[in-house]
C-alpha cells in the first residue's frame, strides 16, 4: 500500500504545500514563508481539506513565533496573537484549524526562551499523530466491509486532505489492499471538483480502478444496485454526531437510507467538536459565485444568473450508521456514544 502523496511538509526553506489547484495536470510545489502568504493558501484552497489545513496551520505558527521572538523578544508572546487570528479566520467550518491553532497556543503559554524548536516539534507531532490515526482509522474502517463490493466517495479525503494516507481514502486503500473493494465511484463534487480532480488522480497513484461520476448519478448508482457503502470524511463533527462535510453529503446521506446503501464517516478525534450541541451550530463557509459560474477560466452560467454557493452540509446522525475514530468505531451514533468515545483512553472497538 502506498503512502508517498504529501499535501504539506515542513523543509528549511519553509512550508512546502503541493498546489491543489494546479492538480491533476501539474504537482506544483509552493514554498511558504509568511503568515500572511499561509493564510491566503488556506483561503484559496492551495491546501484543503480539514486536517491538512489545521497542520499547514500548525507550522505557520512556528514561521510566525520565530518571526516575531527575532523582532522582540520579550513581547512576541503578545504579537504572536494576531497571526493566530489570521490563520484561525482563514476558512471557518474544519474544526482541526481551530483544534491545531489551539493546541500550538497551549504550548505557547508555557515557553520561555527561543520559541522556534518546541513549536516545530509539537506542529510534526501533530503532522505524525495524523498520519498514524489514518492508518488506524484505515484498519478499523476496512474491518467493518464484509465482502467485496464497489463503494462511493465524495470530495476528497485523502492523503491530500490529511498529513497523509488519508481518513475516507485511508480505509478504501485498506479495504482494497484487503479484497474488500473492487471498484470506487468518485463523485465528481461540484464546483470545485475535488473528486474529478484529486480524488481520481490520488486513487489512481495506488491503482485503485475509480470511475468517475456527476454528482447527480449518485442516486441512481444506489438504485442501480451498484454501491454498498458511501465513506466519506467530516470537517467538523457535533457533540450530537452530526457531521459537517462537503457540500451534497447530505443528499448522499438521504439516499443512502433509502436505498439500504451504509453511510460510513471517517474522522479523527480532533473533528469532533463537543463545544457544539448540535449540527445547525456548525459555521457553513460560503465561497464565491465565480466556483460556480465559472469551469476554471471560463465562464459557462448565463450571465446575469444570481449564485449561491454554501460548501458544506450538515448530516444529521440518524442518516450515519458508522463514525470511524482511531479510537474506535461508533455504530448509530449519538451523544452518549461519542462522549463515552472522547473518555476513553485506550481505543476500543466499538462495534
Ligand atoms: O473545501 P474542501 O476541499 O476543504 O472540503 C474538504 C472536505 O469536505 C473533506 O471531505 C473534509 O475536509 C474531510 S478531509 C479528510
Amino acid at each position: 500500500m502506498q503512502d508517498s502523496i504529501r499535501a504539506v511538509s515542513w523543509t528549511d526553506a519553509g512550508i512546502a504545500l503541493l498546489d491543489q489547484r494546479q492538480l491533476p495536470h501539474r504537482a506544483e510545489i509552493l514554498v511558504l514563508n509568511t503568515v500572511r502568504e499561509v493564510a491566503e493558501a488556506i483561503q484559496r484552497m492551495v491546501v484543503r481539506g480539514a486536517p491538512a489545513i489545521g497542520i499547514t496551520a500548525a507550522y505557520a505558527v512556528v514561521l510566525a513565533a520565530r518571526g516575531r521572538y527575532a523582532a522582540d523578544a520579550s513581547r512576541w508572546k503578545h504579537a504572536v496573537a494576531a497571526d493566530l487570528a489570521l490563520l484561525a479566520g482563514a476558512r471557518p467550518t474544519a474544526v482541526n484549524l481551530a483544534w491545531a491553532l489551539q493546541r500550538m497556543a497551549a504550548l505557547i503559554a508555557q515557553l520561555e526562551g527561543d520559541p522556534g524548536p518546541p513549536l516545530l516539534a509539537e506542529a510534526r507531532r501533530i503532522h505524525a499523530e495524523d498520519i498514524a490515526a489514518n492508518h488506524r482509522m484505515g484498519e478499523l474502517g476496512a474491518a467493518v466491509i464484509e465482502s467485496p463490493c464497489e463503494v462511493l466517495t465524495h470530495c476528497n479525503a485523502g492523503a491530500l486532505a490529511t498529513g497523509g494516507f488519508g481518513t475516507a481514502l485511508g480505509v478504501i486503500r485498506s479495504a482494497f489492499t484487503a479484497g474488500k473493494i473492487r471498484c470506487v465511484y468518485a463523485d465528481e463534487t461540484r464546483p470545485w471538483l475535488q473528486g474529478a480532480r484529486l480524488t481520481a488522480w490520488e486513487l489512481l497513484q495506488d491503482h485503485i480502478p475509480v470511475k468517475l461520476i456527476a454528482d447527480g448519478a449518485a442516486t441512481y448508482a444506489m438504485r442501480q444496485g451498484k454501491v454498498r457503502w458511501v465513506i466519506v470524511g467530516a470537517d467538523r463533527i457535533a457533540a450530537n454526531g452530526d457531521v459537517a462535510n462537503k457540500i451534497g453529503t447530505y443528499g448522499l446521506a438521504v439516499s443512502a437510507r433509502y436505498h439500504g446503501v451504509g453511510f460510513m464517516v471517517v474522522a479523527p478525534i480532533s473533528t469532533l467538536d463537543l463545544g457544539i450541541a448540535h449540527g445547525s451550530h456548525i459555521p457553513i463557509e460560503e465561497r464565491g459565485a465565480d466556483e460556480l459560474v465559472c469551469l476554471g477560466e471560463r465562464r459557462v452560467a448565463a450571465a446575469g444568473a444570481g449564485a449561491w454557493n454554501p460548501v458544506f452540509d450538515v448530516t444529521p446522525a440518524e442518516l450515519i450508521d458508522v463514525i470511524v475514530t482511531e479510537r474506535g468505531v461508533v455504530r448509530a451514533p449519538n451523544r452518549e456514544k461519542l462522549a463515552a468515545l472522547i473518555a476513553t483512553e485506550t481505543p476500543p472497538n466499538r462495534a
